[in-house]
């Protein structure tokens, strides 16, 4: 049973001792509610939410010793024990709705995560976001909001981002200020505490969708068009090395999850992350999760260590969540050496932008390796980048699809095959615009007539530009889609 399933019978189950001992009340009169709190003279306040925290605190040091291993059933009986207890030792009466409220919460925290519970229920939130107890916000479509939601106070705050870390085994404190760690249902989380918060400690959740996007959502979403699946799932098929490029946040692990989804069955894929979010539904994938080191500083396994290792378990593709530092040198050599189809993201805001920082993650392996034997490697290696962006509305666009051409000389040429054309107008904050194809020929074509892969011409073909009537107003450009050879000519020049 789901911990909102256990909480809603919960309530049920209180409303019908409540009806059962409330006296019947004549007609016409309500029945009277409980005074609150009655004892003086003790810190419990001057209200129930003050009274509340003590009797808490209270309540948690009861309970906390005889936790270990008991049922959730059970423990709602334990807490509901205490806190009568508690209420009937210390004197304090509250009305049977803020007991029953209470124990809920208690509940709640003790199994759960307080009142960040509601919002990993809530499938249409993609992200969690506490700058202090009394300050959430979620992402939903994309778009930031504040909730009403708060922790009790900071120490319950703390401790529900202490139980999150000490269930992955670390530890979140003055000399361990930051740590990475996961929900039970594989949400990644992130927690950095004073000093190196300036203002208090900040826990951002990225929530595990359980129902990851598929290509068909992404095209509903605007995020791909019909033309650059076809051609994706071509490439995916014909094996060729892709580099998924983008922001933070702007979906370049969900982009690299859906081309995942191409691999054929027969392959063996490997997949390697540092928090495992990749969801193939192959039935031959392993799946290796890169690990932090202990409290003591010992035990890290790098992505760089799991690259090296899937290396030996005789991969077909190997797929790396993310290139953040040396691994991209082992990820080009594995490309290069007989693991065609492999697919790694990069942070990165343009397809040009990913190559250098493909180079300056090579560097970081520790080699003194000439830049020019580096984009050699980088040349041969991968084929295409995606580049994916975040809108100001919070849509999540594909903005090019670049094929590496080969080098003239020191540079790398790139032609893009797909390109996002911002078009004049937009409504309210949401720029228009599409994904459309330049009309180029891919070079990557000869790849796909080898393995008899066929794409539709017109998947390729860029859209007819419909004559627009002059730009009215003196200082407005009409919009002018650039020459195919003008693209290839200013990514050389870039
Ligand atoms: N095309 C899309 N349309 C709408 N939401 C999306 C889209 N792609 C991703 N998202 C959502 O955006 C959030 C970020 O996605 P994702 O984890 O793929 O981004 P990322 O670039 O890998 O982030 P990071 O840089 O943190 O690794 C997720 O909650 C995801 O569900
Ligand atoms: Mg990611």
């Amino acid at each position: 049973m789901k911990l909102s399933e256990k909480l809603a019978a919960l309530e049920d189950e209180e409303k019908r001792e409540a009806a059962a001992a409330a006296p019947a009340a004549p007609a016409g009169t309500q029945a009277p509610t409980a005074p609150r709190r009655r004892i003086a003279g003790t810190a419990r306040g001057d209200n129930w939410e003050a009274t509340k925290k003590t009797v808490r605190s209270l309540v948690l040091e009861e309970v906390a010793p005889k936790m270990q291993g008991l049922t959730a059933e059970a423990l709602i009986g334990e807490v509901k024990t205490a806190l009568d207890k508690i209420l009937q030792r210390e004197d304090v009466q509250v009305s049977p709705l803020e007991r029953r409220k209470f124990v809920q919460e208690m509940i709640s925290d003790t199994l759960g995560y307080g009142p960040l519970d509601p919002l990993l229920g809530d499938d249409s939130i993609t992200e969690v976001m506490c700058n202090s107890f009394d300050d959430i916000w979620i992402e939903r479509e994309g778009r930031l909001e504040q909730t009403a939601l708060k922790f009790t106070d900071d120490t319950q705050y703390r401790q529900v981002i202490e139980k999150i870390v000490a269930a992955v085994g670390r530890r979140v404190d003055e000399s361990s200020p930051m740590v990475d760690a996961r929900l039970p249902d594989g949400s990644r989380v992130n927690a950095i505490v004073p000093p190196l918060a300036i203002h208090g400690s900040v826990l951002t959740i990225r929530k595990f969708s359980r129902d990851p996007y598929q290509a068909k959502d992404l095209i509903n979403f605007g995020t791909w068009t019909i033309d650059l699946v076809t051609v994706m799932e071509a490439c995916v098929r014909a094996s060729l090395n892709v580099l998924v490029s983008g922001g933070t946040g702007t979906g370049k692990t969900t982009n690299l999850n859906v081309l995942s989804s191409f691999i054929p069955d027969g392959e063996r894929v490997i997949t390697i992350e540092d928090s495992a979010e990749l969801q193939l539904q192959q039935p031959h994938v392993i799946n290796l999760e890169a690990r932090p080191p202990n409290a003591e500083g010992r035990g890290q396994v790098s992505i760089r260590d799991l690259v090296k290792n899937a290396l030996r378990m005789r991969p077909d593709r190997i797929i790396v969540g993310e290139c953040r530092a040396g691994e991209a040198l082992d990820m080009l050599q594995a490309m290069n050496t007989g693991h065609e189809g492999s697919m790694t993201t990069v942070h990165a805001n343009s397809a040009r932008d990913a190559l250098s920082r493909m180079e300056t993650l090579v560097l970081m392996a520790g080699f003194d390796l000439p830049v020019r034997a580096i984009r050699e490697q980088i040349n041969s290696a991968i084929d295409l980048i995606l580049q994916v962006d975040r809108m100001p509305d919070g849509r999540r666009v594909v903005t090019s699809l670049t094929e590496v051409q080969g080098m003239e000389g020191d540079v790398i040429l790139l032609q893009d095959i797909f390109k996002y054309r911002f078009l004049p107008g937009s409504e309210r904050g949401r720029p228009s615009g599409e994904l459309a194809a330049t009309g180029l020929r891919p070079k990557f074509m000869d790849r796909l007539n080898e393995r008899e892969i066929e794409v539709p011409a017109h998947a390729f073909k860029a859209p007819v530009q419909v004559a627009r009537p002059a730009a009215p107003a003196r200082g407005r450009r009409s919009f002018k889609p650039p020459e195919a050879t003008e693209i290839v000519e200013r990514e050389r020049l870039r």
